[in-house]
């Protein structure tokens, strides 16, 4: 379908494509991935001719059209489903046609209306409208009433809905819930035609796609599978690559010796001359181990505050008097807490994590917070309100106005934006280098708590672990709002729901959530909408069971870091307890010290028992 030939390309200063070759089968679903800043975007805008290569190294198929989304969609008053149905351009301008048509063209226009089944689009449409969380009520209303982030579903399902021979979305998930992010998830696997598709969601990757397309170091490989396959192959063929580097070391290093012993005898000269020129053509095994990403620095509170850090009672926050969006909430947080916060685009998660954050006053009941309590706290709000001009730099300026301009650099690199990033514009910055610079800065103060919305948008899969670890090793509060299922359950002891006006426990992990959403949308459908999802195999005839290693392995892992951070929490207890002091200069706290190390005991109980538990799960998985 899309031929890529000899690609190269520079520019701003550095080569991003060196001799790049791919061809991508036609009705493959592709993964495009790799680092932040790689290219990929501007891979995108070379394949729509945004920017321009030297010559057709890149080509498709004659007469085969290009979709894709546009990062803005503008304010119009046309109506979400006219919209929609207004990319199917065909069909408009046949219906166009059809109202100055003369009557003998009138046939061959009904003709081909008929043929395209243009009565069918409408329903169509709404389908995809309604799969991206739009209600009945929502399609006749302008695109001018919704919001940048929803405009963007709207161009999303018109660029479905056209269904393009080359389909090419820009890392679609991020505007979307956890709810869109499975339709989506299950619309790509079934979309008639090619698709490449930039993403940083692993069970995206795993789920939807045939093919990952990885661009590294300039060049562009194919690999067959998802992300997960993708990842196994990258680290058999580094492991084959290191172990055909070490035969040749060896064998350079014989020839070599042999080069040393006999350069100077008469009688050997030409042979050792032969071997140097061996030595001198060998060809170095390229080895594909890649940089590690930039750690992310999340300072831990110096002083925990005496417990707990947020109490709600019977409280109802909303914008205006008289209309709470979320009512009597019954909640309290605690310095260890690592909560989960589920909800879909609309349910007040957003509202919640403001109030949480002290930017927003509840209306009624009781807010305790602790005076000194530091919070730190990052959204997508402010990534959409970075001035697009401004730099790296000039925004560290502000944020440490003290430090000297080279402190101010080396703080720059160390969250991994190098030196000739740091004097780039923000609007120039890539998706994942903005997100990047905001989380860093976010948590500069060393916060009590870390209000995390959506923090994985536009970040690599390694640059996500690497925020994994950080969050890990960050001793504050943690209240995360994601649409990625690996990282929430890696990061979650405890998951909240925003559903309803309320926010409360929800009883279950993500995959009880993923199943409550599906089961959700489904009791939805409308009468305009069809069946998404093939029914479920009749009881009688059972599938035999297969368990998914790949997510029970995750389940582990995540089960090993909660382990892990309550073996910390109850050492950390117990080193308090054990000091002499303690029960000299202030007795009266080692009563409230021992019910805390009591309960990280049973706490840690807990949570070797589901460790133990998912372990012998994965170990019979594992056959
Ligand atoms: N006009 C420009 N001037 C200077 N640098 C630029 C300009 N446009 C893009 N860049 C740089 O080019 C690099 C590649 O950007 P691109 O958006 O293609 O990355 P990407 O692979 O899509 O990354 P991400 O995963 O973060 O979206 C980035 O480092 C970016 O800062
Ligand atoms: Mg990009």
């Amino acid at each position: 379908m899309l031929q890529i030939n000899d690609l190269t390309f520079d520019a701003w200063g550095r080569r991003f494509f060196e001799k790049a070759t791919v061809s991508l089968p036609p009705g493959a679903k592709v993964g495009l991935i790799g680092r932040n800043g790689v290219g990929k975007s501007t891979l995108f805008k070379l394949i729509l001719g945004h920017l321009v290569a030297a010559g057709d190294e890149i080509s498709l198929p004659r007469n085969a059209r290009i979709g894709s989304v546009d990062q803005e969609h503008p304010a119009t008053p046309v109506s979400l489903l006219d919209t929609v149905l207004e990319a199917d351009e065909e069909r408009h301008g046949l219906l166009t046609r059809l109202e100055t048509a003369d009557p003998e063209e009138m046939g061959e226009i009904w003709g081909r209306l008929i043929e395209i089944d243009s009565d069918s689009a409408p329903s169509r449409a709404s389908e995809i409208l309604a799969g991206l969380g739009f209600s009945q009520d929502d399609l006749q209303r302008p695109m001018s009433e919704f919001s940048g982030g929803w405009r963007m579903r709207v161009a999303l399902a018109a660029a479905l809905f056209a269904e393009p021979d080359m389909l090419l979305l820009d890392e679609p998930t991020n505007y979307l819930d956890l709810e869109g992010a499975l339709w989506l998830e299950a619309r790509l696997k079934k979309y008639p035609h090619t698709a490449l598709i930039v993403s940083h969601d692993r069970e995206l990757l795993n789920n939807s796609c045939t093919h990952m397309l990885h661009l590294a170091g300039g060049k562009l490989e194919l690999y067959t599978g998802g992300y997960d396959d993708f990842e196994k192959r990258r680290a058999e063929k580094a492991r084959l690559q290191l172990s055909a580097k070490a035969k040749q070391d060896a064998e350079r290093a014989h020839l070599q010796a042999f080069v040393d012993r006999f350069k100077a005898k008469a009688s050997k000269a030409a042979q050792a001359q032969s071997r140097m020129k061996r030595l001198a053509k060998m060809e170095p095994v390229a080895t594909t181990i890649e940089e590690r990403v930039a750690p992310f620095t999340l300072p831990s509170p110096p002083k925990p505050l005496a417990p707990p850090l947020i109490r709600l009672e019977k409280a109802d926050v909303g914008y205006e008097a008289g209309r709470a969006i979320l009512k009597n909430l019954n909640l309290r947080m605690d310095l260890d807490d690592r909560i989960g916060l589920l909800g879909v685009n609309g349910a007040g998660k957003s509202t919640f994590a403001k109030m949480i954050a002290g930017a927003l006053d509840i209306q009624k009941g009781e807010l305790h917070r602790d005076k000194k309590m530091k919070v730190g706290w990052f959204h997508q709000h402010q990534i959409e309100a970075m001035d697009p001009n401004d730099t790296p730099l000039e925004i560290v300026r502000r944020a440490m106005p003290e430090a000297s301009e080279s402190s101010r650099r080396s703080r720059l690199a160390q969250w991994g934006l190098n030196f000739d990033k740091q004097d780039t514009t923000v609007g120039n910055l890539s998706g994942g280098e903005r997100a990047r610079l905001l989380l860093n800065l976010v948590a500069m103060d060393a916060p009590h708590v870390l209000i995390l919305d959506e923090p994985t948008n536009h970040l690599d899969i390694d640059s996500r672990r690497a925020l994994l670890d950080a969050l890990n090793d960050y001793e504050g509060a943690v209240l995360l709002i994601t649409h990625d299922r690996s990282l929430m359950e890696l990061v979650a002891d405890r998951l909240w729901l925003a559903a309803d006006g309320k926010v409360v426990p929800f009883d279950g992990d993500m995959d009880d959530y993923a199943k409550f959403v599906l089961e959700r949308a489904k009791q939805a459908v409308k009468p305009t909408q069809v069946a998404r999802e093939p029914a479920k195999a009749p009881a009688s005839a059972p599938a035999p069971k297969k368990v998914a290693v790949e997510p029970l392995r995750r389940k582990v892992e995540a089960a090993e870091q909660v382990m892990n951070r309550k073996t910390r929490d109850l050492a950390e207890l117990e080193a308090q307890l054990a000091d002499p002091q303690l029960y000299v200069k202030t007795p009266a706290k080692v009563p409230e010290l021992e019910k805390r190390r009591d309960n990280a005991k049973a706490k840690l109980d807990e949570a070797e028992a589901a460790w133990m538990e998912l372990a012998e799960q994965l170990a019979d998985a594992e056959g």
